[in-house]
């Protein structure tokens, strides 16, 4: 059966992973992001990966009520949403100097982590299919590892998550997060991947390698499939190992 899945950030990195995932099954898939000409090429790029019409786009700032409140409205006219994929984020500053800047930056990545997710799940919760639906967060290892404001917002995604998968359990809709690890070919790591940078997260990982954007759409996957219906309010990590902190 073709799904409608939503993906938020399916422009770049992992969120395009997620989006070609979806799309090479045939499922119809709605990317989101702010930059339109990413969201046009991107869209235009998976449709000939994918050979079909299958992904389409909305342009949002999802830290905008009004702007996600209009990005939903559309995607809800079409009909019913299978899966949403919160998986729009990413770090907003890592050094802050004053305390106003040290404020901005808290606030920034809250909204850009927890925001995004919370403002765009709640907008689409009338139209998600009930039983079936599937909610996915995207976490971060910094979550459990620690990586000051980035690191709290991921993990203020997990207390949601939880709270979301008890309210919604009853009707037959899972909320999880996937957790990734390092994972260098995203925007996230672009002009960040020094081998300073990249050799000691890669020792890190038990598997003494980066993962790709496709491993945690494999993640992502499974979470929205049909056979993990038994599977709700969970974390799924996807990062080499690197949890347990042995080099
Ligand atoms: N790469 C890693 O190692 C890693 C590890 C753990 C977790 N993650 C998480 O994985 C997710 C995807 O990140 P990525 O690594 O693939 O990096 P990325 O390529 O930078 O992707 C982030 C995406 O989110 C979108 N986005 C950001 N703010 C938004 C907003 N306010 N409204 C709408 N869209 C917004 C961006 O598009 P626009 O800028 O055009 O809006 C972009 O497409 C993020 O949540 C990130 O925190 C990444």
């Amino acid at each position: 059966m073709t799904r409608r899945v939503v993906v938020s950030g399916g422009g770049t990195g992992i969120g395009r992973a997620v989006a070609r995932r979806f799309a090479a099954e045939g499922d119809e898939v709605v990317i989101l992001g702010r930059r339109l000409e990413i969201l046009e090429e991107a869209t235009a790029e998976l449709n000939v990966e994918v050979g079909g019409d299958l992904v389409t786009f909305r342009q949002a700032d999802l830290t905008d009520p009004d702007n996600t409140a209009d990005a939903a409205g559309a995607i809800s006219a079409s009909g019913a949403v299978d899966v949403l994929v919160n998986n729009a984020g990413g770090a907003t500053s890592w050094e802050a100097g004053s305390l106003a800047e040290v404020a901005d930056d808290w606030l920034a990545a809250f909204r850009t982590n927890v925001l995004t997710a919370v403002l765009l799940t709640e907008a689409l919760l009338p139209a998600l299919r009930r039983p079936g639906g599937r909610i996915i967060a995207m976490s971060s290892v910094a979550a459990v590892r620690g990586a000051g404001s980035y690191g709290a917002a991921k993990a203020a995604l997990h207390a949601w998550v939880y709270t979301l998968a008890a309210s919604l359990g009853a009707e037959g809709v899972t909320v999880n997060a996937v957790a990734p690890g390092f994972i260098p070919d995203t925007e996230f790591w672009k002009g960040r991947r020094s081998p300073e940078v990249v050799e000691p997260r890669v020792a890190s990982t038990l598997v003494k390698r980066p993962g790709t954007p496709e491993e945690v759409a494999e993640a992502v996957a499974y979470l929205a499939s049909a056979q993990a219906g038994f599977t709700t309010g969970q974390i799924l990590q996807v990062n080499g190992g690197s949890v347990l902190g042995r080099g």
